[in-house]
């Protein structure tokens, strides 16, 4: 499967769906680029968040961050990062630093020659020649894959993630979400079962896209799209999950979901995706996270937000214990650790130690 289809053109390779492309990510049976979301099972995710809190463990004495620091020692990283990030540029040049990986960065291409008219591809194949891994951030959808699909056709492949492609996807943040609710319902039965509002603008919101993908690996979950009526979902996700029969409910009431819900995923108006300033007409106070739902929320219920924030959740809320924003953050380097060592096939001399 995984030869012939490495053989096909782009354009073939492109109208493929999701769960046909997940083998041209793998080398060997094993996991290689991370692009999209369809791309992981139930398996897969189980594994990662496990490896992740043995990592978390190994990390706290001396002989643990030596021990981690020398896994991928001399291997080295390009991070591409042309759209604005801070957060998740620093997350995973932290991930990088805690396996021994050097860091190379490229964020702003006005000083490369693509000012001298050579093609994005082109930059990008020439710069993985210095590295073992690029980690990509792009405003363009399908950039990164694009970049997988050419590296597979060379002789010198390195893995490719994607830190956030445009509106569609940002895989690495969909799985710190998991394993953010992963560990919170731990000991209240796991993330099957659970009901989940996701809050805002889930039309060009490419973290809940990904988050979405990812939960169909789950038994019996409910979701709750809570949109104004011009930032609902989009059609393309929500037939996906009809096929895979995930039950979900799309409302604009988010007061009314609030008492029912065991996660609230909330989000900022993207509005850089703006064509018009067309977000300034939108009432987005809302989808405002209130101080009162606190109230009303259950009190094993957790707040999310892949941040950064800005009027939807008070800073007021940061201290409730429900808030896990904060653990996000956190659990992201540690998902971001356990991707690249499980990707340089690590994860068994980790499960070793
Ligand atoms: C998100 C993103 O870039 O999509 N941020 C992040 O990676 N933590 C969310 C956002 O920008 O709203």
């Amino acid at each position: 499967m995984a030869k012939v289809i490495r053989s096909i053109d782009w354009e073939t390779f492109d109208k493929l769906r999701g769960s046909e492309k997940r083998a041209y990510f793998t080398r060997g049976g094993n996991i290689f680029h991370i692009i999209m979301s369809q791309q992981f099972d139930r398996k897969f995710l189980d594994e990662i968040c496990a490896l992740a809190t043995k990592i978390r463990g190994i990390s706290k004495g001396n002989k643990g961050v030596t021990f981690l620091q020398s896994l991928l020692q001399g291997k080295r990283a390009m991070l591409y990062f042309v759209q604005p990030s801070t957060r998740t540029f620093l997350s995973f040049m932290a991930a990088c630093q805690i396996l021994g990986i050097h860091c190379s960065e490229v964020r702003d291409t006005s000083t490369s020659s693509e000012m001298k008219g050579e093609s994005q591809e082109d930059t990008v194949r020439t710069f993985s020649s210095y590295v073992d891994l690029i980690v990509m951030r792009h405003y363009q959808a399908g950039f990164a894959e694009r970049i997988a699909f050419l590296l597979n056709q060379t002789s010198r492949p390195v893995p490719v993630i994607n830190a956030g492609s445009g509106k569609d996807q940002h895989p690495t943040q969909a799985l710190l979400d998991i394993y953010t609710l992963h560990r919170s319902f731990e000991n209240y039965g796991g993330i099957d079962g659970k009901r989940i509002a996701f809050v805002g603008d889930l039309k060009r919101g490419r973290t809940v896209r990904s988050l979405v993908y990812l939960l169909r690996n789950y038994e019996g979950v409910k979701l709750y799209f809570v949109t104004p009526q011009e930032l609902q979902m989009g059609e393309d996700l929500k037939e996906y999950l009809r096929e895979q029969k995930v039950r979900f409910e799309e409302t604009s009431s988010f007061e009314e979901v609030v008492p029912y819900v065991d996660a609230v995923y909330m989000t900022r108006i993207q509005d850089e995706y703006d064509k018009a300033g067309e977000s300034k007409r939108i009432a987005y106070s809302a989808y405002h996270f209130k101080k009162e739902y606190l109230k009303i929320l259950p009190p094993n219920a957790i707040i999310m937000h892949p941040l950064p924030r800005r009027e939807e959740i008070p800073v007021e809320i940061d201290d409730d214990k429900r808030a896990m924003y904060w653990r996000q953050v956190r659990n992201g380097m540690w998902i971001r650790v356990t991707l690249i060592a499980t990707l340089f096939r690590k994860d068994k001399d980790i499960k070793e130690y």
